[in-house]
């Protein structure tokens, strides 16, 4: 079994010294990963920048924008029999990457974003992927109502769902606390370690 998963945040550049990125810690994808790893699969791990040991036993690749992921799940994709997106890629990235540091000359500074390619959107539409495919959503607000749009939209088979409002849970947290949709069920995991949490859900997708 193959499984490719992705990790971490993304970082936008500015200029060159400055970034757009967000809290992801990229705990809960490498508790995946090892998690996969450790059941015998040949892991795939696609980060994004974290302070994390890279896991044993695993095919590491790391990538700074939500751009290169892109790229490398598209690379990466069709290689494999599941893959699970538990990466927070920036929805918007500046639409101008400045050559030089920006000086601190005016009071105020605009930045004008456009958005990022939607990684997992594209899975099913222009991948053309046929395995099993396991998205993320990260709430603060209607947590099942709009997981549930992503697990349609998106052609997902499993959608892992966290309130991202929560300071004990989620981003950069040791703990998360989920549940998993399907078309026609919900499963609700307890708050506990990623770690723990990475053991039940490898097996749930299976
Ligand atoms: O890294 P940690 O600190 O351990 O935190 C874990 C986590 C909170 C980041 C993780 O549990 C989580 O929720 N990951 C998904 C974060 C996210 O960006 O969710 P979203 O609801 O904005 O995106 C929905 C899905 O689309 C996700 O699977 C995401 O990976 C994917 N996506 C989003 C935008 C984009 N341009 N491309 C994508 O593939």
């Amino acid at each position: 079994m193959i499984t490719l998963i992705t990790a971490g945040p993304t970082q936008e550049a500015i200029d060159p010294v400055r970034y757009l990125t967000n809290r992801s810690s990229g705990k809960m994808g490498y508790a995946l990963a090892k998690a996969a790893a450790r059941r015998g699969d040949r892991v795939i791990l696609i980060s994004g920048p974290t302070n994390l040991d890279i896991p044993e036993n695993v095919d590491f690749i790391p990538v700074e924008s939500a751009e290169d992921m892109y790229h490398t799940v598209e690379k990466y994709i069709s290689r494999s029999d599941i893959a699970i997106f538990a990466a927070a890629v920036a929805d918007y990235r500046p639409a101008n990457l400045e050559k030089q540091k920006i000086k601190k000359d005016s009071d105020t500074l605009t930045l004008e974003l456009i958005k990022t390619k939607d990684i997992l959107g594209s899975v099913r539409k222009i991948f053309n992927y046929t395995g099993t495919l396991v998205g993320f959503a990260a709430e603060t607000n209607n947590v099942e109502e709009n997981a549930r749009k992503k697990l349609e939209k998106k052609g997902c088979d499993f959608l892992v769902a966290n309130d991202v409002s929560r300071k004990d849970i989620g981003f950069d947290s040791n703990e998360n606390e989920v549940f998993v949709l399907t078309k026609n069920g919900r499963q609700d995991l307890p708050k506990d370690s990623k770690e723990h949490l990475a053991e039940h859900l490898i097996k749930i997708f299976r």
